[in-house]
């Protein structure tokens, strides 16, 4: 029985027990990744995007802060029109950085996409995942993509058959490990008994708490868990601190002279060996003042707090 069926609050006083279900995994250990802070790309490229010098300035003030994973998908653009726009950023910023490019593991998506108007529908058809990832290795200008994920699951296509196209990518190459997003853990399960999953990508933060069983899954199954949204988006990131959900995680960050967000990552990072997270970001200041949280340590108090504290939101 897991802790979250038995119903015990998913905090750091049950560490110990949670750390005897997991096995010797960490994070990004199949992947060769460094570092549990990556970069999310999207707001670089979608609704409110900043110039490209800008991006390019972000991302390479992500690189020069030591981070070396980048995430992106082929919808991270405005439009079906410009499908790509943030895949060809990161391929030109990782182009051309000063520092050694060949460290940095790109992670990209395929399976939901833009339409003119730029609204998103899913589209798990294996065939479309197939030509989407040779799309994508084609703007990255890889070889072989280095993480590929199943963006989201298509309601209208059997889960497994989506998965199928993952296996395929591995047989033929384009692809050299394959992730599953937003997915149950009866999904991962099943995409488990058919190929090797090597990391799970769903929300969660201090407003959301719903991937908990998933996050215990990626720990059994030593499989790295990336949290997406990790500051709860876009719109709450800037007020951290201001609501009932992270009061306490403002309080600790002003006894550690830290920033609230800083507070939150070191508490995702906290939650077990196998999670990372990927804070997306417009501005070179807001990636480098999250990379810092990599070596911020909370004591086990402070955990305790901060877990009280945490909404199922
Ligand atoms: N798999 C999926 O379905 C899925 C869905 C959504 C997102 N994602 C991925 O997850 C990534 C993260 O999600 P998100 O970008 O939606 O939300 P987020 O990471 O929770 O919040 C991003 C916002 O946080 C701000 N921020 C970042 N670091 C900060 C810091 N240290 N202090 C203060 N503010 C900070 C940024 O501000 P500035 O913009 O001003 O720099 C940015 O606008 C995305 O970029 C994308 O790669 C995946």
């Amino acid at each position: 029985m897991t802790l979250h069926q038995s119903g015990k609050k998913y905090d750091r006083s049950h560490r110990a027990e949670r750390m005897a279900l997991a096995t010797n995994g960490r994070f990004g250990d199949a992947l060769a990744i460094r570092g549990r802070i990556g970069l999310g790309a999207m707001p670089l490229s979608t609704s409110g995007r900043p110039s490209d010098g800008q991006s390019i300035a972000t991302l390479h003030a992500a690189f020069d802060a030591g981070v070396r994973h980048v995430d992106t998908a082929d919808a991270y653009c405005l439009t079906g029109l410009d499908t790509g726009h943030n895949e060809l950023l990161v391929a030109m910023a990782i182009k051309s950085w000063h520092g050694p490019g060949e460290e940095v593991v790109v992670a990209t998506k395929g399976g939901h996409v833009r339409d003119g108007d730029g609204g998103w529908h899913t589209d798990g058809r294996p065939e479309h995942v197939i030509q989407a990832a040779r799309a994508s290795r084609e703007r990255l200008q890889v070889d072989a993509i280095p993480l590929y994920y199943l963006h989201r699951p298509d309601p209208r296509v059997p889960f497994v058959e989506s998965v199928g196209a993952l296996v395929t990518l591995l047989e033929q190459d384009v692809v050299r490990a394959v992730g599953i997003s937003n997915v149950t853990v009866e999904q991962a399960e099943s995409a488990a008994q058919i190929v090797r999953v090597s990391a799970v990508q769903n929300s969660f933060s201090p407003y959301d708490l719903t991937s908990r069983a998933v996050v215990e899954w990626c720990e059994r199954r030593d499989v790295t868990f990336v949290a997406w949204a990790p500051l709860g988006g876009s719109t709450r990131a800037g007020r951290l601190g201001d609501d009932p959900t992270t009061f306490a995680f403002a309080q600790v960050a002003r006894d550690h002279r830290a920033s609230t967000a800083q507070v939150v990552l070191a508490w995702l990072l906290a939650l077990s060996p196998i999670t990372g997270a990927i804070p997306g970001a417009r501005r070179p200041s807001s990636i480098v003042d999250s990379v810092a949280s990599e070596s911020l340590e909370l004591s086990v108090a402070e955990l305790t707090r901060l877990a009280a504290g945490g909404t199922d939101g």
